[in-house]
């Protein structure tokens, strides 16, 4: 059966119909949802009511698992992580700042795939920007500025001891974090990227992960990094994904950075979240 691919109509992604999730799929399937991912850059699966072993058959049908450093798994699985918040949590919202999926690894993840439990009432978008069409449309002068240059990436201000994640955190948190010295490591990655897989150049990353900027002063470098964010986080790059209940979404790091939104206080949150490793 093929299966149905329609468009957000926004500046990327799309909605896959037609196909079980909680059964194993056939290899023709598996190449059609990669072309459309490939494509679309993010894909929503509505109507899937799949478990955790569903989970992990599904991402392994696209790469190995990714290495997610900094969360712990939860109870009986080694790859699969809660994005969780309560009703009543206080703590500032887990992943609301943009990013790019472990950025500051030497391989980072091609994907992630998140799986909708509890989904609130109201709030709660993810909300995906489009790198390949942010650097399609950069203005001539910002992109000179950034041509060939190799961003230095970090998780040191997220998931250090002293990060906004570390050991002054909330402690209402309800998401399992774990800070660790391992995330002051730097790992260096060009500001412009070719796609491992499509060859398209994008954006890769953004500060957050990214805390400076190869043989350039920090000064300097914070400044355009902030000229590079505010470009490639505008409205016209943006898709607001809608959660459903029983949904799957799955995103190419490569392609785009994503953030999460609130909005949903007094509404419990429960996604479950898997990294497909880049298998080039
Ligand atoms: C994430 O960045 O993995 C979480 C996104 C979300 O909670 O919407």
């Amino acid at each position: 059966m093929e299966i149905e691919v329609v468009v957000s109509g926004q500046a990327c992604g799309a909605t896959v119909r037609g196909v079980d999730l909680t059964e194993p799929l056939m290899s023709e399937t598996v190449e059609a949802i990669r072309r459309a991912w490939l494509e679309h850059h993010v894909l929503a699966f509505p109507g899937q009511p799949m478990n955790d072993d569903d989970l992990e058959r599904f991402t392994l049908s696209f790469g190995p698992f990714g290495d997610d450093p900094f969360i712990a798994a939860i109870p009986g699985r080694t790859n699969v992580i809660a994005v969780k918040r309560k009703a009543d949590e206080t703590s500032p919202l887990f992943a609301e700042n943009w990013h790019s999926d472990w950025s500051f690894q030497q391989t980072p993840p091609a994907g992630t795939c998140l799986r909708s439990i509890t989904v609130p009432p109201v709030g709660g978008d993810t909300l995906f920007a489009n790198q390949h069409l942010a650097l399609d449309q950069m203005p001539a002068d910002l992109r000179s500025k950034i041509e060939g240059k190799m961003a230095v990436h970090s998780a040191s201000k997220s998931y250090a001891p002293s990060g906004y994640l570390g050991d002054d955190d909330s402690p209402d948190r309800s998401m399992d974090i774990r800070p660790s010295v391992d995330a002051e490591k730097t790992q260096l990655h060009p500001l412009i990227r070719s796609h491992p897989e499509t060859g398209r150049l994008g954006l890769f990353s953004t500060v957050g992960y990214i805390v400076g900027i190869e043989g350039m002063a920090e000064d300097e470098a914070r400044e355009l990094l902030v000229d590079v964010y505010r470009w490639q986080t505008r409205p016209e790059f943006v898709y607001t994904h809608k959660w459903e209940p029983e949904m799957l979404v799955m995103w190419d790091n490569r392609s785009v950075l994503h953030r999460a939104t609130g909005g949903y206080e007094g509404h419990d949150r429960l996604l479950h979240r898997t990294t497909v490793g880049e298998r080039i």
